[in-house]
């Protein structure tokens, strides 16, 4: 997995726990190098949820709550790293509509050696569904990522996550809270 998702995920870390704590959680998980991540580094994905579970046996939070809450921190840092590619969106909807063929594709391009999972949204009635596939076991991160994805737009929907999920495929059913009032 990408570099900069493990830069982040250091971030959030030390935001969330401090350094101590931080320091604490990557001797536990003992990661190569001491977790030095580079964002143009490529690394196993195991790494993270070493570092994920290791976080979450040392906090009162789940390791599914640590993820959610790390997916909302990553969509922030992208609005930050990728910004042009976010403000060309104009709702909440229209981005999640576009991830499978704008954004991750564009992300491929960008960095030949992605691996972006697949994210496909498609309207039923009044909700959007949104269907995270990925080799990963990451659909934690996949449903923070859609909570501020909808707060960034300070658009006021639930997210739902739907029965029979798991951590590698994952649906989410996004209803307006305007529209379901109208
Ligand atoms: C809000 C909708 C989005 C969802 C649900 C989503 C989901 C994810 C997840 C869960 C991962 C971790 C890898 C995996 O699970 O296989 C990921 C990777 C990634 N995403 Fe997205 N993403 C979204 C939007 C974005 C946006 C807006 C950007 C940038 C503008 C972006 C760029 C990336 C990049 C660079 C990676 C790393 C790929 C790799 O490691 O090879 N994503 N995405």
């Amino acid at each position: 997995m990408k570099g900069l998702i493990f830069v982040e995920l250091m971030n959030f870390m030390e935001e969330q726990f401090g350094e101590l704590l931080t320091d604490e959680v990557v001797d536990a998980a003992a990661i190569p190098g001491d977790a030095a991540f580079t964002t143009i580094g490529q690394y196993p994905s195991a790494y993270a949820s070493r570092l994920i579970g290791a976080a979450a046996d040392r906090s009162n939070a789940s390791a599914a709550e640590l993820c959610r809450a790390f997916g909302r921190y990553l969509f922030c840092r992208f609005e930050v790293r990728f910004p042009t590619m976010i403000q060309r969106y104009p709702s909440a909807r229209s981005l999640l509509m576009h991830v499978e063929a704008h954004i991750h594709e564009e992300v491929r391009i960008i960095y030949p050696d992605a691996r972006p999972p697949t994210v496909t949204a498609l309207e039923v009635d009044d909700a959007l569904h949104v269907v995270y596939r990925s080799d990963r076991p990451f659909a934690h991160i996949a449903y923070g990522l859609v909570d501020q994805c909808i707060a960034s737009y300070g658009e006021q929907s639930t997210v739902e996550w739907c029965e029979g999920n798991d951590d590698s495929h994952a649906r989410f059913i996004i209803r307006s809270l305007h529209r379901s009032a109208a």
